[in-house]
């Protein structure tokens, strides 16, 4: 197993974990992978509404409340690689940005659109020339291809790396609702496509691109799997929710521990505009028989919401439900949702996750010898 090279940053352990909001991954999650080696990522969206009183969810507490989650983690793992995952589509992305590289993060990683413009609150010369890694999350080699080429003539540089998310992802997801419902590509097979077309930039820049994958990988021989085909590392959400260090309550735990087969995760039409993939539960059959949750709107959160138009407030379901209260909200979670067994340490998910990924290899060495028997 090859450590993940960034520019001049070294990731020991492959294994980035998956920002989750609201309020599941923070500096509690994120420390615990960083000091395991991997990068352990802090969830930056409606992070204000853990710092304040209920229904008191404003700007200025975001903002506050995600730099006192990156202060608190970098505390609790020092000399760690940290991030953040930073959504293009809420309303202070900009605001967000700017705190991760004047907090000196190591890295963001930046989904939920195409970053392919400058955030207003850096200067050109900040963007340029930040030491913080940028890394957008796409879904496909076209996306990648989009973005890689407008930073290319716009900044003169390219992203540091790239976030490839296949549609077996928690969340919310880059895909239409029919194309989940039906066949979608491989995450494999997009990791290789990606690859394929990023070879020209990485010539053109003379530096190495590396892909980190996501959606669906839950074992290590998934990952193994996954970086045969040409990733550089693996990107875990769902795996771990069912940790102790995770940041939300044990009630939202329990909906996965609870789930226990493929059908209990479901794609959702969320208020944002995207599907979204959930555990069930009452909450969301409720909203999909039509029933409407009044929305008192603290301020406009995400771009593009009306909350005269929405069923329910997607910041708030989502936060209620990690904070415990599942019959106000719903856990988000990966096709693998239902998979979870028991409560684990970070630590025995990573040991887990990496003596797979060793015994995936030493398999296809064997296979592979065998077959050089066969004539
Ligand atoms: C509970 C949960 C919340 C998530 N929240 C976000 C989010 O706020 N922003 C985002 O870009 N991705 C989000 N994701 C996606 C993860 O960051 C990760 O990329 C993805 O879940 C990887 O797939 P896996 O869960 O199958 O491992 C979320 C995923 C889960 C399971």
């Amino acid at each position: 197993m090859k450590a993940l090279q960034i520019g001049d940053m070294t990731v020991p352990v492959p294994i980035v974990q998956g920002g989750m909001g609201v309020g599941v991954s923070l500096s509690g999650l994120a420390s615990a992978v960083a000091n395991q080696g991997g990068i352990g990522v802090i969830s930056s969206v409606g992070i204000g509404m853990s710092y304040e009183s209920k229904g008191k969810y404003s700007r200025k507490s975001n903002l506050s409340g995600f730099i006192g989650e990156i202060r608190k983690a970098k505390k609790l793992a020092p000399n760690r690689i940290l991030g953040a995952n930073i959504m293009l589509a809420i309303t202070d992305f900009d605001d967000m940005f700017k705190a991760a590289l004047d907090e000196k993060l190591d890295i963001v990683f930046v989904g939920a659109g195409l970053l392919i413009k400058k955030p207003s609150t850096v200067t050109m010369e900040e963007f340029v020339n930040s030491k913080t890694k940028i890394v957008p999350k796409i879904s496909s080699a076209r996306a990648a291809d989009l973005t890689f080429r407008v930073w290319a003539k716009s900044f003169g540089r390219i992203p540091d790396a790239v976030v490839v998310e296949g549609s077996k992802a928690g969340g919310h997801l880059g895909f239409k609702k029919q194309e989940l419902l039906g066949e979608t590509k491989s995450l494999i097979e997009i990791v290789k496509e990606t690859k394929e077309v990023l070879k020209k930039y990485e010539d053109e820049f003379s530096q190495k691109i590396p892909i980190i994958a996501g959606g669906g990988i839950y074992t290590g021989e998934d990952m193994y799997k996954t970086i045969q085909a040409g990733a550089d590392a693996v990107k875990v959400g769902t795996r771990f929710v069912t940790t102790y260090e995770c940041d939300a309550d044990m009630k939202f735990k329990m909906q996965y521990i609870n789930a226990s087969e493929p059908e209990d995760v479901v794609i959702i039409d969320s208020p944002v505009g995207l599907p979204g993939r959930a555990i069930n539960n009452d909450f969301l059959k409720k909203i999909s028989a039509g029933e409407k949750r009044p929305v008192s709107c603290s301020w406009q959160c995400l771009k593009g919401c009306d909350y005269r138009e929405i069923p329910y407030c997607i910041a708030e379901a989502l936060f209620n439900a990690a904070q415990g209260n599942l019959e106000k909200g719903f856990a988000f979670a990966g096709s693998n949702g239902y998979r979870a067994t028991k409560i684990e340490s970070v630590e025995e998910v990573m040991d887990d996750l990496i003596r797979g990924y060793y015994k995936a290899s030493i398999s296809n060495v064997k296979e592979n010898f065998t077959k050089s028997l066969v004539f």
